[in-house]
């Protein structure tokens, strides 16, 4: 169990440039030991963002969100596995099989590395859900996903917070759940649709959260991150509350 609130944020280094991330992991040493490198960085310097935060000694989470056949998944993970990164994800909507193959080539190549599966992106809502052709709203089909993700041997999705309690009811406490769009209530929402605020999410089982834009476009990310972890705080001590609460009348 992750006692520390510090540890329940992941920060999302989303910049063109090497010096704008660095300067910010620099900025929050103090405060934020998780980072997530997405397409943005990756595609751009590779290797050198990984070694610098490893440098620095924060825990990396790679989102390259993989969709591919098993085959291509597979050989990718296997590449991947130099990196040695602490989390790694691929979209659930690959398939059965293909998060199989992931699996086995974490297992095989890198079992530290965790990995979780996207199930319904947080951009996407309800209406952009069926014109896509799904059936289901996002709830529904992020449960569906992440059930999959589960039987296929994942340790964890990403979803919203508003499918978190759900997935924590269906899966045991084990199987992370990480969830990105999350906005404090004065917030700008940006892209996100179905955004949430650090305490729900965190209230609702979030392991982790993912904040991105609120804290690399901030005025001060410093101010920003004390009330995001102030917010994932009460949130921790809410739910323990709660579950203190409901194991004494369970006895
Ligand atoms: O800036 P913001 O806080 O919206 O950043 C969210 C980050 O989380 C982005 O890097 C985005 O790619 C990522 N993400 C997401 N929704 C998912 C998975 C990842 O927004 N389902």
């Amino acid at each position: 169990m992750i006692i520390n609130p510090n540890e329940r944020l992941i920060v999302s280094l989303d910049f063109d440039d090497i010096n704008d991330a660095l300067s910010l992991v620099d900025l929050l040493k103090e405060h934020v030991f998780f980072y997530k490198i997405g397409l943005q960085m990756y595609l751009k310097y590779g290797s050198k963002i990984i070694s610098e935060l490893k440098s620095r000694n924060v825990k990396i989470f790679l989102d390259l969100k993989l969709n591919d056949i098993p085959n291509t998944i597979y050989s990718s993970i296997k590449v991947l596995s130099y990196y040695s990164v602490d989390i790694l994800n691929m979209h659930t909507l690959s398939g059965f099989k293909a998060m199989q193959e992931a699996k086995r080539a974490i297992l095989e190549f890198t079992p530290q590395t965790k990995l979780v599966g996207v199930t319904v992106l947080t951009s996407l809502d309800d209406y952009e859900l069926k014109r896509l052709g799904f059936s289901f709203n996002t709830i529904k089909e992020a449960e569906i996903l992440s059930l999959l993700a589960k039987e296929a041997g994942l340790d964890g999705v990403i979803s919203s917070a508003g499918e978190a309690f759900r997935i924590k009811e269906l899966s045991e406490d084990n199987f992370i759940t990480i969830c990105p769009g999350i906005r404090r209530a004065e917030d700008s929402k940006d892209d996100q649709k179905r955004a949430f605020t650090p305490l729900s999410a965190i209230k609702s089982g979030a392991d982790y959260i993912v904040v991105g834009r609120p804290i690399t476009k901030a005025a001060s990310p410093q101010e920003e991150v004390i009330k995001i972890i102030e917010e994932i705080r009460k949130g921790l001590e809410e739910k323990w509350k709660k579950k203190r609460y409901l194991l004494y009348f369970k006895t």
